[in-house]
Order: C-alpha cells, then structure tokens, then sequence
C-alpha cells in the first residue's frame, strides 16, 4: 500500500498526490497495470483523451474494486478541441470511456493558438461548474501562456503539467507557479529512461539503496509542490516508482542532480503542437 509519508499536494481545494501513474502508451495489458498500480498503493492516474487508454483506465479501475472517491484521476482535452462547443463534447467523451460520472482533474492538454484562449479556459471552467470535473489546470503552457491563463480563467487553475526532470530545469516556471498557488505536474519524469544511465544518478542511488528512477523521482517530489507521473509497463518498476517517501535526498545530492540540467534535454516536443520553449534546450533523438 502506498506510504503513510506519501505527499498529498494541494492547491486550490486539489489534493493531489506526489507520484501518479502515467498512461500515455501501455500496448500490453493496459488495464491490468493499471489495477496493479491500483492495488500496489497509487492513487493517482494520469490518462488523455489523445493516448487512447481512457477505456483500459477505467476498466482497470474497475477491476482494482477502488472506491472512486479514493482515486484522483486527470484527464486532458486535446488542442482540436479547444472550440467551447468541442472542449465539453470531448469531456463527456473521456468520462464515458472512463465509466466515470467525474474525473479529479481536467486540464487542456496542448495550447490552441488558433482558439482565443478566453474560450477554452471558459469552457474548462465550465466543465468544473457543471461538475464533468472537481478541478482543472493547463499542460504545456509557457510562462506567458500561464499568466494569461490564470488572469482569464473564471476558476482557479491548479497545475501546469509539463516536462521536468533532472535534465530539464524549469525553475522559472516553478517560480510561476509558487506565484499562483499552483502545482508542478512532471511529465517524463525519468526522461524516458534516459536519467537512469546517468553516472551521478546511479552513484547517490548506491548510496541509498535504491534505484536509479527512485533517486530521479524523489528529486522530483522532493521540491515543494512537484508532483511526478512516470510511466511503466513492468510491474516491479511501477511499485518502485511509489516507493519513494521512506528516503530523502542530502542538500548536496539535491545540488548535484539540479547541476544535471545544463543538458537541458527535451524529450516531448511535437512540431505541430508545441509553443515556443522559454527555455534553449538541446533536442534530443530518445
Ligand atoms: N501532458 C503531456 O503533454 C504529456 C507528455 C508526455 C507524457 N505525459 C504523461 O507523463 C507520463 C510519463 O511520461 P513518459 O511515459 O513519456 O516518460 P517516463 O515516465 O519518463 O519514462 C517512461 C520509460 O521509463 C521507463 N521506466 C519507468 N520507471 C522505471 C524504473 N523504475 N526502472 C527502469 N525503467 C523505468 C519505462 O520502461 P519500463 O516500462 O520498462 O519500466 C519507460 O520506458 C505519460 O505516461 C503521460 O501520462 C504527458
């Protein structure tokens, strides 16, 4: 079961806790990992309306015989829906293939420039009144996209999720966030793998016994209000991924894995859809 010392973050009435379970790609099993994620401690879940895996989360759900108000489940709305009329008609969608009457959290998963943002940020406030959804956020909004968000949204918005890990500082966005109340949701947390060959990594996880992505993530849910969604297909690693409250990380090593982001590596950085980074980063070819 998840530790009693597992970190609850809350911003705005949200009570999310640190470590979700990543959904984005599971082409084997997908609903039996996720009642294994279930039934090994996690409570938070993490799909899309773009990864396909709404009805296997669900059903994965179902399967775990969870109470639903135990769970925190967030889904996200593509940037081709951003038109009102599209944004509530893809909500209702991800709740029917969830088999759920709400999910815990609704963000917009991509910017739509295309779109005046004043409309889908109303359409997503009004998923929150009519109740699709307890609260919302945004995901792979820049620091200027986040402001302006926060200025037009009529309800508070309670996480940007974006990419952060160790190879990928974002301390200005986090400064944004304190800002606003908000929450850091880390998506590739383990930069897909790519953190668990790195030498400092492994050396701090020597010293703790632990692994590689435990240090990576306990990095993460370390700093104030980080929360964390890896992703796995393997059951010891998915029950790894949570086991990371009973540890912590010197000042040192915090210092050591913060110096790692001078490599400054982006992983999800799809051409039609992202905006243009704050930060310079490196591309790489994981
Ligand atoms: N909002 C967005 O635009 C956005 C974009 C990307 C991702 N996301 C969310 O973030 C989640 C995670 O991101 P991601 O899947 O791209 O990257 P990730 O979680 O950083 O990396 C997943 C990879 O790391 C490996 N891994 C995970 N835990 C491990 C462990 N304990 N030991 C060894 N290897 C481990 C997995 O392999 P094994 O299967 O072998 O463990 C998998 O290949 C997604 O599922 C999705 O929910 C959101």
């Amino acid at each position: 079961m998840q530790s009693p010392k597992a970190i609850i973050l809350s911003a705005h009435g949200a009570k999310m806790p640190a470590i979700g379970y990543g959904t984005m790609e599971l082409p084997h099993r997908p609903a039996e990992l996720v009642a294994a994620a279930i039934a090994c401690g996690y409570r938070h879940i993490d799909t899309a309306r773009k990864y396909g895996t709404e009805e296997r989360v669900g059903e994965g759900i179902r399967a775990s015989g969870i109470a639903r108000g135990e769970l925190f489940v967030t889904t996200k709305v593509t940037e081709e829906n951003a038109r009102e009329a599209d944004f509530l008609r893809s909500t209702e969608t991800s709740l029917k293939a969830l088999g759920l009457d709400y999910v815990d959290l609704l963000l917009i998963h991509w910017p739509q420039p295309k779109v005046p943002f004043a409309e889908t940020l109303g359409a997503l406030a009004k998923a929150k009144r009519s109740m699709l959804t307890r609260h919302i956020g945004v995901s792979n909004f820049t620091l200027a996209m986040l402001d302006e968000a926060v200025r037009l949204c009529p309800e508070p918005l309670v996480t940007n999720q974006i990419e952060y890990h160790a190879y990928l500082p974002q301390d200005r966005m986090i400064a944004a966030l304190k800002r606003h109340g908000m929450i850091l949701t880390a998506y590739c947390p383990v930069a897909r793998g790519e953190l668990l060959n790195d030498p400092v990594v492994d050396e701090i996880a020597k010293v703790h016994g632990r692994s590689p992505a435990q240090i990576a993530l306990r990095w993460l849910v370390q700093q104030p209000m980080v929360a964390a969604v890896p992703r796995s297909l393997d059951e010891t690693h998915i029950a790894d991924n949570l086991n990371v409250f009973d540890f912590s990380l010197s000042g040192a090593e915090m210092g050591r894995l913060s110096a790692l982001g001078q490599r400054k590596l982006r992983i999800a950085d799809p051409p039609e859809r992202a905006p243009k980074w704050d930060t310079e980063e490196v591309k790489t070819v994981v």
